[in-house]
């Protein structure tokens, strides 16, 4: 390396090195105590970009240190990379083919092959805009790159890059032709038959999910306090938890739901005192506790006002975590009366979940605190003893893992829980749902368990966090009277809406009595669910029955319209899914019209769609595909006749091939409101 190659590295090391310190104070100032920008996008894309540089940083310092010891010049051999394996041939695509991880695959081909010498060049595949012109997908390579080339003294364009890279593209099926457009892009045009042949296989085969490596997920959800309220934001948890299991379950995952119950603790001392002396026989009577917070407030009472009461709830939780039989009934059953409350909910959502509380954790809590204490992770601090997530830093805050008195915290049991899901369930993926304010929580969980050998590389706490709800005042979520919302109240709630709304579009007379109903709990559950999840959740969210209930915008009521429809086109015309079938076999399926066409790319996008909100669980994204796929269909519909009628209304002409086009649409949007928790109905 001459001396001017020398000081072009150091010069560029010094630059990279700037970068990424602007990148990471920007991080900072984003996050700087804010949890809103939790899953912000731009937050993603500089945390993204930080690591890119420090990537660059490593290769240049390793540059420079192989230069002062001589060991540049002699060319290092760099372990050649496994090529992907391309599709070749159209009859081997099944439906589940994720369109841009396959052109990612033909793209890094066609890149490497160009450009040999670039150690991991950018491979950036993006859907094309909503202009035909731009083509379906884009490779947008060729500017990175050729900064890239810049940089090591070679002179280029993107344009030119962009050419190479063409001239180097492999054949395949999914491509028709490509162009370089612009400043340097490549435009790529989806292959016609390649959209039939992978329409054809939905319609016959169903929607299936597209090959991942299987992984064991443990989902912490819904996860309410025992005798307290399961208020709104439990709902959330529980709605966005169910369809994350859902939607992991449907790409053939292992996954454990887990309901979190705060099942154990201090506060049982008390109920369980009060249980003593209300119904002092209620091992033998099961006492009448129909409510339990106001059970939970009388003792509440007790407990701030009466000494000698105070005392023998202590003594109480002693008894409790010591196992004495007589208290672990009474502890049993106030947790019973609280988990019939809560299966209601459940039962209304249906949503699946395994209950296991904290209480399951109490003797893994023991072990942990003493293995921690054992290894020296553990500090006191003014009679706690606490840990840090980093040692040195002692940035944040600590956790408490016993407290002055001795105690076990929510911190205790969330590093037992972490250890039990690593070690013992063997799980590869720990998603918890919860509110935005548990973030911190979670990441001090998360780096003390880095820091105690439990999580290893590679593995780590997927907090999906999410905003508060709030009333249609936008302020805090509650009743008229200023008393929390009660779950089951505002369920009920839905479901009169729903019905006054259906009545209001005249259903009532339309549709059979079980009809009606079912159509009334699709809407309702549906409406609750679909306006959850269709928001970003890391944004704070307004209740609003009248937005969630009205038929026009981005709403379950919506969608459900939209798919009844599409399934009463085919049953108007009488032709069932078989003779759609036989028509397939006879004269197979092709998309003419310039408005069938663009229907069935978007419906060609559902595995990417599910992939990328399998990584980054945020659903409102299959949310919106799912409005995407439906206002395409009114586009389709409104341009392309399906059933042909003379003037008395009389079919003369059936396209079969649109028929078919409806099918799959249909079973598409079936599949993601399935995977949302949403329920379908035939007719409403
Ligand atoms: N019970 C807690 C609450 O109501 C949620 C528990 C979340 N899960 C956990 N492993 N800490 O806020």
């Amino acid at each position: 390396m001459s001396d001017v190659q020398q000081r072009s590295l150091e010069e560029r090391t010094s630059k990279a090195e700037k970068e990424a310190k602007a990148i990471e104070e920007e991080i900072n100032k984003l996050t700087s105590g804010n949890l809103s920008y939790i899953g912000d996008p731009r937050l993603d894309k500089l945390v993204s970009d930080n690591e890119k540089l420090k990537h660059r940083l490593a290769i240049l310092e390793n540059a420079i240190k192989a230069e002062s010891s001589g060991t540049s010049g002699k060319t290092v051999k760099r372990e050649p990379k496994k090529r992907p394996t391309l599709i070749t041939d159209i009859k081997s695509i099944e439906g589940t083919i994720c369109i841009l991880d396959e052109l990612k695959n033909v793209f890094e081909i066609a890149i490497t092959s160009a450009y040999p010498d670039l150690e991991e060049p950018p491979i950036a595949i993006t859907l094309s805009g909503n202009n035909p012109k731009f083509g379906d997908y884009q490779c947008n390579s060729a500017m990175a790159i050729s900064q890239l080339l810049k940089s090591k003294g070679v002179k280029t364009n993107p344009r030119e890059v962009a050419n190479n890279i063409l001239n180097k593209t492999p054949a395949s099926p999914l491509i028709e032709r490509m162009e370089v457009a612009g400043a340097g892009y490549l435009n790529i045009y989806l292959n016609k038959q390649f959209v039939e042949h992978v329409l054809t296989c939905i319609l016959r085969y169903g929607v299936k999910p597209p090959p991942v490596k299987k992984e064991k997920a443990i989902v912490d959800f819904s996860s309410p306090n025992i005798a307290k309220e399961m208020h709104v934001g439990h709902l959330r948890s529980t709605i966005i938890g169910e369809s994350i299991c859902r939607l992991l379950e449907f790409l053939k995952h292992d996954v454990l739901r887990i309901n979190h119950l705060g099942d154990w603790g201090t506060q049982f001392g008390m109920l369980i005192a009060h249980l003593q002396d209300k119904y002092p026989d209620f091992k033998t009577h099961s006492p009448p506790i129909s409510d339990l917070q106001a059970f939970y407030k009388e003792s509440k009472t007790r407990f701030d006002e009466d000494e000698e009461f105070k005392k023998r709830a202590y003594s109480s939780v002693v008894h409790l975590q010591s196992g004495h039989p007589d208290y672990i009934s009474a502890w049993k059953l106030i947790c019973e009366v609280s988990r019939q409350e809560f299966q209601k909910v459940y039962n209304r959502l249906e949503v699946k979940i395994i209950d296991r509380g904290e209480s399951f954790y109490q003797s893994r809590m023991e072990s942990i605190v003493k293995e921690l204490k054992d290894k020296g992770f553990l500090e006191e601090d003014e009679g706690r003893l606490i840990m840090w997530g980093d040692a040195e830093k002692r940035e944040g805050i600590p956790l408490t893992i016993v407290k002055s008195d001795g105690g076990f915290t929510y911190d205790t049991s969330d590093m037992a829980t972490i250890k039990q899901r690593v070690e013992e369930e063997k799980g590869d993926r720990f998603i918890y749902v919860t509110d935005a304010g548990q973030y911190t929580h979670f990441m001090t969980i998360e780096a003390c368990a880095r820091r105690a050998g439990i999580l290893k590389n590679g593995q780590k706490v997927e907090n999906v966090v999410f905003g508060v709800v709030l009333g249609e005042d936008k302020k805090k979520f509650k009743t008229r009277s200023g008393d929390t919302v009660k779950l089951i109240d505002l369920l009920d709630e839905g479901l009169k809406r729903s019905l006054d709304k259906l009545k209001e579009k005249g259903r009532d007379k339309v549709l059979t009595p079980e009809e009606l109903k079912l159509a009334q709990e699709a809407v309702a559950y549906g409406c609750i669910k679909y306006a959850d999840l269709s928001h970003n959740r890391i944004n704070d969210y307004v209740f609003s029955f009248d937005k969630m209930l009205d038929d026009k915008g981005n709403t379950a009521v919506y969608l459900l319209y939209a798919l009844t429809r599409i399934r009463s086109i085919a049953r108007t015309a009488q032709v069932s899914f078989e003779n759609l079938l036989d028509e397939l076999e006879k004269s197979g399926f092709k998309l003419t019209h310039e408005a069938e066409w663009k229907l069935g790319k978007v419906l060609l996008r559902f595995p990417e769609v599910i992939l990328k909100v399998a990584g980054d669980l945020f659903l409102h994204s299959l949310c919106e595909y799912l409005y995407e796929i439906s206002s395409c269909f009114t586009e389709f519909y409104d341009k392309c006749y399906c059933v042909e009628k003379d003037k008395e209304g009389k079919i003369v002409k059936i396209f079969y091939e649109r028929l078919m086009l409806c099918e799959v649409t249909a079973k598409v949007m079936e599949k993601c409101l399935d995977i949302l928790g949403i329920k379908t109905v035939s007719k409403m």
